[in-house]
């Protein structure tokens, strides 16, 4: 254990010297140990090295122990390192202050060497096993995500393979006319024919672009968008389901001024599924799918609305836990919803279930709004 220990960085702010001292002597050879004499040197050091756990004195000129710990919680990264209160005030009031503040212990002066150590080593301990359990956590969640891709890539492949066969027909039809042009020097027909088949050909290189992101487990880069675009890359990848369902999707028209920062790939992916779900759920009829946009300061929402029979509302209850489904094997991994989630919420927004009931359901993803 004293290896892993000896790993571990404890950062003592103290602006008494003793006291560095002594908390320094007590917790020696255990920890790797750091001391800031200020609130302020403090702040710094955190800010541009994390520590496992702070040793923290409340009563400092400048910037006092409450404050340092209020502006380390503001720091995002900074959010988890448990830190203790150290001090001589012993009033159940300021201790109050301080678990208030976020801290995960406090220790009165003068303190018994035996109780600091008992102490810090809990909370290192704890912190190690929650790093341990999030690192877990974030892998398993990357795998899933992973594997979703790999399944939407079987399903999508065969579409996709469809959607090939039309450009490269219609490639391959218009070469035979330019190869006729050519041998008998009709230039501007030519031409014609040449453009054509730089059409199908980048039609064709689109639809492996979507293969690629689907099977790579990369992050894509967010780029600033317009919302209108998102949907209408959306909406083509839904052509062919479109083709097979009688039902329709109807857009509404979307403000051109909308915008959002998001990687494209992912984004379609989500509204994808949600169109996805909605036309499954309308099953056989001839039901409507409508896309509506709006602006909700300081977020753009997208809402994918259906009129199907709406969603149980056991179900609808759990709908973005993994694996809930209501279809047969080869139809649905109960993913989607899962996926979907986790994406928007990289992308800093939510997405939740807005309407459900007989009439049909209705989902909307809450994005921020990118200002020019
Ligand atoms: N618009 C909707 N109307 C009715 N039920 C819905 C709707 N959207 C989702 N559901 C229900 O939620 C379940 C979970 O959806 P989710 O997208 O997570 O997985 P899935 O569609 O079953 O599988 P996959 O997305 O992998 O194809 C669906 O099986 C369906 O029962
Ligand atoms: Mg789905």
């Amino acid at each position: 254990m004293g290896n892993v220990l000896n790993k571990h960085r404890v950062l003592i702010v103290d602006d008494q010297t003793s006291n560095i001292r002594v908390l320094g002597e007590t917790l020696k050879g255990l920890y790797d140990i750091q001391f800031a004499r200020s609130g302020k040197e403090a702040l710094e050091m955190v800010e541009e090295n994390q520590p496992d756990l702070i040793l923290l004195d409340i009563m400092m000129p400048g910037i006092d122990g409450y404050e340092v710990c209020r502006r380390l919680k503001e720091m995002g990264n900074a959010l988890d390192i448990p830190i203790i209160f150290i001090t001589a005030k012993d009033d159940a009031c300021d201790e109050t202050r301080g678990f208030q503040l976020g801290a995960v212990d406090y220790i009165t002066k003068p303190f018994n060497p035996d109780i600091v150590k008992a102490r810090v080593k809990t909370h290192v301990e704890l912190k190690r096993h929650r790093d341990h359990l999030n690192d877990i956590v974030k892998e398993r969640t990357s795998q899933l995500i992973h594997s979703d891709r790999l399944a939407t890539l079987g399903t999508i492949s065969a579409a996709v393979a469809h959607e090939i066969k039309n450009p490269l027909f219609f490639i391959s039809a218009n070469a035979e006319l330019l190869h006729q042009y050519v041998t008998t020097g009709n230039a501007r027909k030519s031409l014609e024919k040449i453009t054509k088949i730089m059409d199908g050909t980048r039609r064709i290189g689109r639809l492996i672009d979507y293969l690629k992101g689907y099977s790579h487990n990369k992050e894509g880069e967010k780029l600033i968008y317009r919302v209108s675009d998102v949907v209408s890359d959306s909406l083509d990848l839904m052509g062919y389901r479109l083709k097979q369902s009688r039902s329709v999707i109807k857009c509404q028209p979307i403000s051109p001024d909308l915008m959002i920062r998001c990687d494209l790939q992912k984004m379609s992916q989500v509204l994808v599924n949600l169109m996805g779900n909605a036309l499954d759920a309308l099953g056989d009829s001839e039901g409507v799918v409508d896309i509506v946009v709006e602006r909700e300061e300081p977020s753009v929402l997208i809402r994918v609305r259906d009129n199907g029979p709406g969603i149980e509302q056991e179900q609808a209850e759990c709908i973005f836990e993994p694996f809930i489904t209501s279809k047969s094997k080869e139809h649905g991994t109960g993913l989607g919803l899962f996926i979907a989630r986790h994406l928007v919420e990289e992308h800093g927004g939510r997405i939740s279930i807005t309407k459900n009931d007989r009439a049909g359901a209705e989902f909307t993803v809450q994005l921020p709004e990118e200002k020019k």
